[in-house]
């Protein structure tokens, strides 16, 4: 039995596959695998842990419906083909939960860096702009006592919304399909509508996986019903919002700020307009990019590769109706 690992992992998962007796190859080398390269290695190994989602589509599960299990480096499998996947008897496994607080921290980190101006600032200072302190020029705002709008209340939202009741007395409105009860009862969040979300917001933060519904859900139509004082968050998925109409809006001043750690397509451009722009924050998707975080998915990940080798049912599942009835 041999996995085709696509990149570099934290030793842990190594460790756990080398206790296992399971060998492996790590594609150590730069620049990273094109899809037909892949596709050759998965076809020599007998499970694959891949690291990024690309190339996961309908043609891949087909030329490699021998693999025993494909095990994501990540929670989110948005770009993977799980139908094709399952109709080719393939169980997919991926990474929950131990990225919720680190994602969680990744969106209050791009809160306080926007609602404080802290990059264009240092920016100033890089520029030899750091003048006499003035008392009215390039203030930022308070968080503490404000609304916070979380758009897909899950497990993150629920992480970040803990952090900002608890330490800054912020309100928590939510816009979800299900009622997230218990942070009603725990963090008091209120359920309301898309439009009260954005029209009672002081930073709206987004947290929703991509899917058909979601992608482009941020606009123009959206950001206009947003407060001019107000931040725009997303951790999620860069396709949830459209670039251009949010470049727009900063520019106009529509909205006050945006912090993003995903945008699309990733990697950004350098000569992106938003990263010259005094009240946007870009991130290059650091989300889970914590030592800590990144060794648990390296284990949560190889726990995937392990159970599938041995035909049993994956810890981590997107597709548990594959192994139903092992
Ligand atoms: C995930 O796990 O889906 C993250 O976005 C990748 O860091």
């Amino acid at each position: 039995m041999k996995v085709f690992i696509n990149k570099v992992i934290p030793e842990i998962g190594l460790k756990l596959l080398d206790e296992a007796g399971i060998a492996y190859t790590v594609w150590k080398e730069k620049p990273i695998l094109d899809r037909g390269q892949a596709i050759q290695f998965c076809k020599g190994h007998d499970a694959f842990l891949s690291v990024g989602q690309a190339g996961l589509d309908a043609d891949f599960f087909k030329e490699c419906k021998h693999l025993k299990v494909v095990a994501l480096h990540s929670v989110g499998f948005d770009g993977v083909d799980i139908k094709a996947a399952t109709e080719n008897g393939i169980p997919v496994g991926n990474t929950p939960n131990v990225l919720n607080k680190a994602t969680a921290e990744t969106a209050l980190l791009l809160m306080l860096t926007v609602a404080r101006k802290a990059l264009y600032l240092h920016e100033k200072i890089k520029k030899g702009e750091w003048g006499p302190s003035q008392p009215t020029q390039d203030l930022g705002f308070d968080l503490a006592g404000k609304t916070l709008g979380i758009v897909g209340l899950g497990r993150i939202g629920a992480e970040l919304a803990k952090i900002v009741t608890q330490s800054w007395g912020m309100k928590i409105l939510y816009h979800n399909r299900s009622t997230n009860a218990l942070a009603e009862k725990e963090l008091g969040a209120k359920k309301v509508s898309m439009d009260e979300l954005l029209a009672q917001s002081d930073v709206v933060s987004v947290h929703t996986a991509l899917t058909p519904e979601t992608k482009g859900m941020f606009g123009m139509e959206q950001f206009k019903k947003m407060k001019p004082t107000a931040i725009f968050i997303n951790t999620s998925r860069g396709a949830v919002h459209k670039e251009d109409e949010l470049t727009e809006a900063l520019r106009q001043h529509i909205i006050w700020g945006a912090g993003l750690d995903v945008t699309n397509p990733e990697p950004m451009s350098k000569d992106n307009p938003l990263l010259e722009m005094e009240n946007a924050v870009v991130f290059p998707h650091i989300g889970s990019a914590t030592k800590e975080t990144r060794d648990k998915m390296s284990r949560c990940a190889v726990e995937n590769i392990i159970a599938g080798l041995k035909g049993e049912p994956l810890p981590y599942p997107v597709n548990p109706e594959v192994q139903q009835g092992n």
